[in-house]
Order: C-alpha cells, then sequence, then structure tokens
C-alpha cells in the first residue's frame, strides 16, 4: 500500500523495518480525532483558495464517510498502512481519487500527531475524572454515615489518636480532589493546538491556525512550530497525574487490605467486590485493593518510560517520541477499568461499628488528651508530656487500662492528677473537644462534608464539558 514517504525511494521496505516502524496497531484509536482534524484543515485549505466548495463538500463528506467506516469496523487497515493518519489518507483517496490528495498540503505528520494526541487526551481526561468523581461520591456517602464512628487514627501504623471514620475516608476524598484539580490544570496547559506547524517550520500556505485551533476545541495555537512538533510535556504531565492517583489509590487499597483482615475487622467488603481461593473455602480476598496498590507500579513506570525517552531528545520530531502513545493509552485504560471496581467497592463495603469503637481507646490513645488537660490546668505541655508518660508506663507494668488508674496512683504520679481527669478519657469526650477547621472531630467533619459538597456540581460540570468536535 502506499506510502506517504514513497517518491524518493526505489525498493520497497524491508519487513522487519516495516514492523519496527508501524505505529498503526496501537494509534488507530486517535483515527476519531485525525479525522476531526482533517475536517478542520479541509476549511482552511478552502478559505486560503486551495480547495473550491464542492471540492470542499466532498471531502467532509468522504471524511464522515470513512469516520463511520472505522467506527463500525469495515475500514480495514494492515501493517502497511504504517500509521492511522496514512491509513485514513489511503482511505480518503480510494474515495475520491486525487481529490484525496489535496489534503496534505500544508499539513506533516509530525503536527498531525502532536494535535491528535493532545485531543484524545483531553478528551479521555474528562472521562477520567468522571470516575474520579464516582469515586469520591462513593468515599463522602460512607463518610457521610460514620462522621460519629470512632477509630483509632495511626501513625507508623500504631495507635495515635481517636479519629472519626468519616475523617479517615474524607482524607482519602482531598487527595482526589487534588488529582481533579491537576487535571484541570494540566488541561489548560494542553489546550494549544500544533495544527499549522507542519513539519516543523510552519507553512508557507496561507493557512489560518488561530481558526483550526478553534475549530478543535483549542483555547489557542501554537506560538513556536519547532516546539509544537517537538513538545510531549503534555504527555509526560499527564502521566504524572494518572501516576499520583495510582499513588492515592495504591494508598486507599493498602488501607482496604488493613482494614478487611480479621486483625481489624474494620470492615467486610460485598461478595460482589471481593474473591475467593481455589484451596480455602474460608478464604474472602480483597483483590480489588490489592490490584489497586498493584496497577501503581504500571502507571509510575508509564511516566518513566515517557520522561526517558524525552530526555536528551534533539528539536524536533524524532522517531523516538512514537514512544509516546502506548504509556499514555495503558495508564488512561489502567484507570478506566481500576476506577469503577475500587468506587464499587467502596461503596458496597460493610463498615464493622462496634470492632472499630472498640479499638478506637486502645493502645493508649487518649494519652493526649490527659497532657492537654494538663495544660489546660497551667501545667507547662513539657512536663505535661512527662506526667503523661508515666501514667502510661503506670498501665503498661499493671496491664490496665488509662481510665483504670485509681485515685491514689494518679495522685502519686503527680499532684496534678486530680480524678477528674477520667472526664477526657473517653473517646466521644476527645472527638468532642476536636472543633477546629481541619480536625477530626464530628462537627469539624460535618463541616469538611458540606465543603466537599459544594466542590462537586462544579467538577460534574467540568467532566461533562466536551472539548472534541465529533
Ligand atoms: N506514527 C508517528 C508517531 O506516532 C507519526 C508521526 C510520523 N512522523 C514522521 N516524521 N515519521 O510519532
Amino acid at each position: 500500500m502506499a506510502k506517504l514517504w514513497g517518491g524518493r525511494f526505489s525498493g520497497g521496505p524491508a519487513r522487519a523495518l516495516e514492523e519496527l516502524n508501524a505505529s498503526i496497531s496501537f494509534d488507530m484509536r486517535l483515527a476519531p480525532y485525525d479525522l476531526a482534524a482533517s475536517k478542520a484543515h479541509a476549511r482552511v485549505l478552502h478559505r486560503a483558495g486551495l480547495l473550491d466548495e464542492t471540492e470542499l463538500e466532498r471531502m467532509t463528506a468522504a471524511l464522515t464517510d470513512l469516520g463511520r467506516r472505522v467506527a463500525d469496523g469495515t475500514f480495514e487497515v494492515s501493517l502497511s498502512d504504517e500509521d492511522v493518519h496514512t491509513a485514513l489518507e489511503r482511505g480518503l483517496v480510494e474515495q475520491l481519487g486525487p481529490l484525496g490528495g489535496k489534503l496534505r498540503a500544508g499539513r506533516s505528520r509530525n503536527d498531525q500527531i502532536a494535535t491528535d494526541l493532545r485531543m484524545y487526551c483531553r478528551d479521555h481526561v474528562r472521562g477520567l475524572a468522571a470516575d474520579l468523581i464516582d469515586l469520591i461520591d462513593a468515599l463522602v456517602s460512607q463518610a457521610a454515615q460514620h462522621v460519629e464512628t470512632p477509630v483509632p487514627g495511626m501513625t507508623h501504623l500504631q495507635h495515635a489518636q481517636p479519629v472519626t471514620f468519616a475523617h479517615q475516608l474524607l482524607a482519602h476524598v482531598q487527595a482526589i480532589l487534588r488529582d481533579l484539580d491537576r487535571l484541570r490544570d494540566w488541561d489548560a496547559r494542553a489546550a494549544v493546538s500544533p495544527l499549522g506547524s507542519g513539519a516543523m517550520a510552519g507553512s508557507s500556505l496561507p493557512l489560518d491556525p488561530t481558526a483550526v485551533a478553534a475549530d478543535l476545541g483549542f483555547e489557542a495555537a501554537a506560538a513556536n512550530s519547532m516546539d509544537a512538533v517537538a513538545d510531549r510535556d503534555f504527555v509526560a504531565e499527564l502521566l504524572f497525574v494518572t501516576a499520583t492517583i495510582g499513588l492515592h489509590l495504591s494508598r486507599l487499597g493498602e488501607e482496604v487490605v488493613l482494614w478487611s483482615s480479621s486483625e481489624f475487622g474494620w470492615v467486610e467488603l460485598d461478595d460482589a467486590y471481593a474473591t475467593g481461593s481455589s484451596i480455602m473455602p474460608q478464604k474472602k480476598n480483597p483483590d480489588i485493593a490489592e490490584l489497586a496498590r498493584g496497577k501503581s507500579g504500571r502507571l509510575v513506570g508509564n511516566l518513566t518510560a515517557m520522561m526517558v525517552t524525552l530526555k536528551a531528545l534533539p528539536l524536533t520530531y524524532n522517531k523516538d517520541l512514537q514512544e509516546d502513545k502506548e504509556p499514555v493509552f495503558d495508564s488512561l485504560d489502567t484507570l478506566a477499568l481500576l476506577l469503577p471496581a475500587v468506587t464499587g467497592m467502596i461503596a458496597t463495603m460493610a463498615v464493622n461499628v462496634s470492632a472499630m469503637a472498640e479499638s478506637a481507646p486502645r493502645g493508649f490513645s487518649l494519652a493526649t488528651e490527659v497532657a492537654d488537660w494538663l495544660v489546660r490546668r497551667g501545667v507547662p505541655f513539657r512536663d505535661a508530656h512527662e506526667i503523661t508518660g508515666a501514667v502510661v508506663t503506670h498501665c503498661v507494668s499493671r496491664g490496665i487500662e488509662l481510665h483504670e488508674v485509681d485515685d491514689s496512683n494518679l495522685r502519686s504520679i503527680s499532684p496534678h492528677l486530680s480524678p477528674e481527669v477520667r472526664e477526657v478519657l473517653t473517646v466521644t469526650g476527645a472527638l468532642a473537644g476536636r472543633t477546629t477547621p481541619g480536625s477530626a472531630g464530628p462537627k469539624a467533619v460535618t463541616v469538611q462534608l458540606s465543603g466537599i459538597g459544594t466542590q462537586m456540581a462544579d467538577w460534574r460540570t467540568w467532566a461533562a464539558t466536551s472539548v472534541v468536535p465529533r
């Protein structure tokens, strides 16, 4: 089949070259974007007087038809098509004859691929945002039911201070909200159209890159044609965001693995979102949570691959850049697969409130309350810390909890420790006291919940915006 570059070659390509060089096996998913860009380019050629009215109409109709055939699978491609651009030009020429060959004027695969991939990414980022919003919804609706449920908050995976389960779930929500923010921020920077940059020096034909940019949902046309065809920051940056989403999911996944273990017993996964063992009939495994952990490795790997590919690459286009597509496709596909499963797992998990409540005060997690109580009575925190430490040591040696220390022992540890200290030695009391903004107590968490609630409408609107003409 006809190469786009056959003119100066006498023999055909070696099979090995063809196999290595082709991107058709993975870049056909760019076809809808390539076709939309072709239509916009045809309109610009028409305005420049390079296509007459009938030619433009025939061209547009043929591109639409080609789009339909790509979508329903009747447009077949093979290795010799090399890439999506070659394949679609062949399809156009098959339909239109020599007229099909007019579309390439003022355009190169270098600005085409840079444009197509930006469009693909901007389009798919909206779907990714929608999936993240669904996960936030699941976390928020679990949180709303556990504004008062105490759990031991941990540092070093050791009991630290009691928090509400809602607060812990919303900590994950805050991280995902930042990811949404990153996607939107990325999108604003990615909204620059390379089309019109040609191979790398722009065009001598009277094209209108700004009009094409607007036509394709971009905010602006590239300011520098060399940068436009060489730049893949938009891929690396998106891969950083997807890798970060992966890290966040891995941390949530790891927590679910812990929570659902019999050592914790905080949650039980729904049967529909857990798996069994082929040999141990009693097992219920958190495979989704483990895969959330596991998939983060490949998401980080894709980012690394792209950055290493770009390192030290001279301007402008180099074939190395063909390696940009598979990592970003894979990262977006991976998250599209993973997120609905994680969302379902979170939405359906059953929370064991009594196991959480029982565990919340263990491990002397109320010791800080004692120290703060002493501080409120004028004891310097440094001394309060020492005194409380002595109470804990006393408890450890007797195998008792903080509230079980009798009055005389309290007094002998420190004259400041009157029996009233026991009033702060309840989880409910400790949580009720944490009222400052961002704190773990029910009051502050309710404020946090409503703050998240008010942001979500705006995120849903953004995720539903369509930036790419169909
Ligand atoms: N398949 C190529 C890629 O993905 C398209 C651009 C080809 N440009 C070129 N000068 N050979 O990068």
